[in-house]
């Protein structure tokens, strides 16, 4: 943690909001989108992955900037269509779709879908057939490449994740045209957070040739082709965003190579983006509720921990989080103020569990209960990848930002609401799918 003096308009902010809080400012979001398009082949469709933050003020910003929505939930579709998404700018990503998902999704007016198995292909197709439309599918292809190093690796290996290429290459008649659905194109995201821009250009490189190869044999209809993503983002920690400046060049060059109809919108290529697009937006305000001695280590206790960031914290995987100290002002709120720190701590908080760590060994100033501490880039996957429900505390204030004034304040609730019982099912198992691989 670095000391800082000043930032008197994050004091101004916990006092008008409290804490814990989170801080997003839209100047950023508009930044980023237009630094990734910059990286990005032109003309190509940005899709903005809602699961990186799913707040509609963040949501209608990123369509106001041109963004198209990746969505793979009912949730995210309604925030979608709440920020102001047509139905027909979003694709439905992810495994184990059910029916009554894809049913929504298309009653919405979605009609293009990543189908992730041939099971998933055939009841995005039965379900649409039932709604007398029909649905466009990229299968989403699990290349054979494994060789990127990543924060997250989706495919290059076994996975829930896609089709394995050998099984399209092999058995195209699984994803033939059938009632209420016909294959329009290939989707490939392999890797998420990749740790440079060679990795990114390599991946997307390789996405190409075998979308051309799977083109001429066994002759999928390539009319679209996403070829995904793996932008990073620093997380919880100090930084910016990564500079992409040889991508563009590195993936039209493979684009030209392999598929020359490309700046014709033949295919039309696509991106996707959660991280980049929103994560150096956020902040966490948070307050040091006490700091202590057990033993030869010192634990400042916060107002918020992985409740509000890092469920991936409880997975341990979380990188070392960095924050800005911001001196309490009033000492007499703090009776307790002299309990004071420099040196390193481990930074946790107040959730009864000893996963409750945001940084173990933190470099601290001086720090004292009252203080606040700023947590910067967690825009993305921060509140939305925490344990919300854990300890059943309030959830943290979500406070959106336009040049630096609130623009948009609001808290996120749990509320337990009742359920109506579903009828029960005649005739036993339901069999409304056939083939596997
Ligand atoms: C299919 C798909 N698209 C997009 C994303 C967004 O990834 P990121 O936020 O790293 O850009 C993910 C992340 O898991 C994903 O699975």
């Amino acid at each position: 943690m670095t000391g800082e003096r000043g930032l008197p308009e994050l004091r101004e902010l916990a006092d008008r909001y409290g804490t814990p809080a989170y801080l997003y400012e839209l100047d950023e979001v508009d930044a980023a989108v237009s630094g990734l398009r910059q990286a990005l082949p032109a003309p190509a469709v940005l899709y903005y992955s809602v699961k990186a933050n799913p707040h509609p003020v963040l949501v209608r910003a990123l369509r106001d900037a041109g963004c198209h929505a990746e969505i793979s939930s009912s949730g995210e579709l309604a925030a979608a269509r709440e920020a102001g998404f047509a139905g027909a700018h979003c694709l439905y990503t992810g495994p184990g779709k059910t029916t009554e998902e894809i049913a929504r999704a298309l009653a919405a007016g979605v009609r293009r879908f990543s189908a992730e198995s041939v099971v998933d292909y055939h009841r995005i197709a039965a379900t649409a057939a039932a709604a007398g439309v029909t649905a466009d599918c990229l299968v989403r292809v699990n290349t054979l490449r494994a060789k990127g190093a990543s924060g997250l690796r989706m495919s290059g290996t076994a996975t829930q994740f896609g089709v394995d290429v050998a099984v399209l290459a092999e058995h195209p008649e699984l994803f033939t045209t059938r009632p209420g659905g016909r294959v329009v194109g290939l989707h490939f995201f392999s890797v998420s957070n990749a740790s440079s821009e060679a990795v990114i250009a390599e991946e997307m490189c390789a996405s190409i040739a075998t979308a051309a190869q799977l083109r001429v044999d066994p002759g999928i209809d390539l009319r679209v082709l996403d070829l995904g993503g793996g932008f990073a983002a620093p997380y919880a920690r100090e930084g910016h965003l990564p500079d992409y400046r040889r991508l563009r060049r590195r993936v039209e060059s493979g684009l030209d190579a392999h598929l020359p109809g490309w700046r014709a919108g033949e295919p039309a290529v696509a991106f996707e983006s959660g991280r980049y697009l929103v994560g150096s937006c956020g902040r966490l305000l948070v307050q040091v509720a006490d700091v202590k001695r057990s033993q030869d280590r010192t634990f400042v206790v916060l107002d918020s921990g992985i409740n509000h960031l890092g469920g991936l914290s409880g997975l341990g995987r979380l990188m070392p989080v960095a924050a800005t100290v911001l001196p309490a002002t009033t000492r007499g709120a703090w009776p307790d103020r002299e309990v004071a720190v420099e040196g390193r701590a481990t930074m946790v908080g107040p959730l009864c569990t000893p996963a409750d760590v945001l940084a173990r060994d933190a470099v601290v100033g001086a720090v004292a209960s009252g203080d606040l501490v700023a947590i910067p880039n967690v825009g993305a996957y921060g509140l939305t990848a925490s344990l919300v429900g854990f300890l059943s505390r309030p959830v943290a204030a979500e406070v959106v930002l336009r040049g630096g004034s609130p623009v948009d304040a609001s808290r996120v609730e749990l509320r337990r609401v009742p359920i109506q019982s579903r009828a029960p099912r005649t005739g036993g198992r339901r069999h409304e799918i056939s083939g596997s691989v």
